[in-house]
Parts: structure tokens; C-alpha cells; sequence
């Protein structure tokens, strides 16, 4: 059997890569993983029973053993959670303790897909470093704010765009200047700069890249 045509996708919050790797999945038939739900999951549930994220030992407890299934349902998309998920990020111990199912995942795609796609912060670089292809998003911080401010104030009427810049400011600072696994690009990685870019004009051209190695390795 052929090994998982794998997709490293990395790049700081909102700068379309979940969007993007969606598109891919769908596209190529591969499976997804959006890692940060994994660092969300855990933070949630750290919130949820009262505790600090900033605690080793609360963060270490969540991140042990953790599965999806833990947090099916709950709201891991908002503010607070992506902040303390930036939190439990930089613990060298939590890390350790998810990178066993990434790599997995990667390794053994489910329900037998040819590849998967894998998306931030650290995907290119230490979860995946011999990924098919590699690609670090980005987008300037007053358009991602922008981006993420008009995804969460549909459920939060009162939330102002500078409290979301400025929270996106400290979690990229966090995820960037952490010693463990920061986010950074990968040497081999595709630059994307989707600042000017519609998703379908930044999927054209992602797929370029994408078809390229597909022929590469004879998959096309
Ligand atoms: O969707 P968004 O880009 O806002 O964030 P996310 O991908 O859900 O990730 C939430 C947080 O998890 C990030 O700010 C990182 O601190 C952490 N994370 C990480 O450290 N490594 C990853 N591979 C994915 C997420």
C-alpha cells in the first residue's frame, strides 16, 4: 500500500488555514485534522473544572489521555479559549502528550484515506517535518483581526475588533516566542500570503503547489 500523502499546514490564528484545509480535505479526498482543537480541548477543559491553564499540574492531568470525544459539543471556538489554549501550548508536557495522536493520524489516516492534511502551528516543523508539502499561511494582523471579529461577533453582539487585534497580537506573540515547538515556517515551506487574497484565489494558488508534488510522487 502507497504511504499518506500528507498536507503540513501552519500559520498564526486567522490567517485561513482551517478554511483552507477544509477545501483541500474536500478536494483530494483527505483526511483533516485541525490540531488547535486539540490545545482548545484540553484548555477547555481545564476552564471548565475552574482551573488555570497556567498550572503544570492541571495542564498536564487535561492533556493526558485526552481524546476528542471529551469535548464533542463544547464551545472551544471562543476568545478565552484560544487564549489559554496559547497557554497550555507552551508546556513542553502537554505537547509531548498530543503529538503521539498527530502523528498517528498522519501515519494512519481514518476511514483508509489516501493522505491527510494537518493544520498549526508546528505541523511542517516537528509533527510532520517529511510532509508531501508544506505551506506557512499568514496575513497581515489588522486582516486577520478583522477576519476573526466578524466570525465571533455573531455570538458575541458587544465585542469590539480592537479587543480581538489585541488579543490576536498576544497569542501570536505567545505561539512565536514559546522554546517548545514555536510556530514558526518550515525551511521547505510554501509562503502563502493571503491578506489580498480570496479563499478561492489562495486555494488556486495552494493547488498548484499540491498537483505539482501530487505528479511528483506519481499520485496524479
Ligand atoms: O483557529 P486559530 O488559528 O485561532 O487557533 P487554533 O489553530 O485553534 O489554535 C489555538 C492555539 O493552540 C494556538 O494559539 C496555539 O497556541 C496552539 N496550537 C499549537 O501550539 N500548535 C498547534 N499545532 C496548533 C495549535
Amino acid at each position: 500500500m502507497q504511504r499518506p500523502f500528507v498536507i503540513a499546514l501552519d500559520g498564526p490564528a486567522a490567517s485561513g488555514k482551517g478554511t483552507l484545509a477544509r477545501r483541500m480535505s474536500a478536494h483530494y479526498g483527505l483526511a483533516h485534522l485541525d490540531t488547535g482543537m486539540l490545545y482548545r480541548g484540553v484548555a477547555w477543559l481545564i476552564l471548565e473544572a475552574g482551573g488555570d491553564p497556567a498550572d503544570d499540574a492541571a495542564a498536564h492531568a487535561a492533556a493526558r489521555g485526552f481524546s476528542l470525544n471529551a469535548v464533542a459539543g463544547a464551545d472551544i471556538r471562543t476568545g478565552p479559549v484560544g487564549a489559554a489554549a496559547s497557554v497550555v501550548a507552551a508546556k513542553p508536557a502537554v505537547r509531548a502528550a498530543l503529538l503521539d495522536f498527530q502523528r498517528r493520524f498522519a501515519e494512519r489516516p481514518p476511514n483508509a484515506a489516501a493522505g491527510a492534511v494537518l493544520d498549526g502551528r508546528d505541523i511542517g516543523t516537528v509533527v510532520c517535518p517529511g510532509a508531501d508539502v508544506k505551506f506557512f499561511v499568514s496575513a497581515s494582523p489588522e486582516v486577520r483581526a478583522n477576519r476573526r471579529w466578524l466570525e465571533l461577533r455573531r455570538t458575541r453582539p458587544g465585542l469590539e475588533e480592537v479587543t480581538v487585534y489585541k488579543e490576536l497580537l498576544e497569542r501570536d506573540a505567545r505561539d512565536a516566542e514559546r522554546a517548545d515547538a514555536p510556530m514558526a515556517a518550515a525551511g521547505d515551506a510554501e509562503l502563502l500570503d493571503t491578506t489580498h487574497l480570496s479563499i478561492d484565489a489562495a486555494f488556486a494558488a495552494a493547488r498548484r503547489v499540491i498537483d505539482g508534488a501530487l505528479r511528483r510522487c506519481g499520485l496524479e
